[in-house]
């Protein structure tokens, strides 16, 4: 499943954000490419330890954790502290699988790669090119949003970013693990929790529908326990 969870930063938040980030120190991005991914992968990222990554990193955290829609479709366990990249100049980054392991900085805590984000700092109409295309099953999904939304998608999925080719592409992408490992379960979770959402909004007052509501809430909890792993 692909999501965008729109308004994770607010117009204020992104400006402040993009003020930092466009005066920090960006260093070559392949410092930190895989083996594999080392050969396609053409940009810059704010290096381990900058200053404006965390203290932006810590501004997404905080909003996402406060973010009923990304909290219901992420359902999170663990979340790596968010990483920051910049595209320009014919900068693009080849199609690739994101690791699946990878180690939270500075401890020896690993995480299981489940969902893959990205956050835009920089406005569509700021740049051409540098859109993230997504294959899944469905085929290939292009993904360029307004800044402040963010795309979730399943860390599963071989994705690009297409060449920049006017302006600068700024985002934020990072990896959680989520609660429910399998994507379709994931999924089933999600649609679930939505209907029971609409269903207690449509049908206030009526009855049938709110035993119906408690119901449905229960079986939703009852296959979280099923399924969680912590
Ligand atoms: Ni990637």
């Amino acid at each position: 499943m692909l999501i965008t969870i729109p308004e994770v930063l607010t117009a204020e938040q992104v400006a402040q954000a993009r003020q930092m980030l466009d005066a920090a120190e960006w260093v070559d991005g392949r410092s930190t490419a895989g083996y594999q991914s080392v050969k396609s992968k053409d940009n810059l990222q704010l290096p381990d330890g900058s200053p404006a990554a965390r203290e932006v990193g810590e501004m997404i955290l905080a909003a996402l954790s406060k973010n009923p829609l990304f909290l219901a479709a992420a359902l999170p366990l663990r979340i790596l502290p968010p990483m920051f990249n910049r595209y320009s100049g014919g900068q693009s980054f080849g199609t690739h699988v994101d690791n699946a392991i990878r180690q939270i900085p500075g401890t020896q805590q690993r995480i299981r790669t489940d969902l893959s984000a990205t956050l835009f700092f920089a406005a569509p109409e700021e740049y051409d090119g540098g859109e993230l295309r997504v294959e899944d099953t469905y085929g290939v999904k292009s993904v360029k949003l307004p800044a402040g939304h963010m795309v979730l998608y399943p860390s599963t999925s071989l994705h690009h970013v297409t060449p920049v080719t006017r302006g600068a592409r700024v985002c934020s992408f990072f990896w959680l693990q989520s609660m429910i490992r399998d994507d379709g379960q994931r999924s089933l979770l999600f649609d679930l929790d939505l209907s029971i959402q609409r269903l207690a909004r449509d049908l206030k007052g009526n009855l049938v529908a709110e035993q119906t509501g408690v119901q449905l809430t229960g079986v939703y909890h009852n296959l979280l326990r099923q399924w969680a792993e912590m």
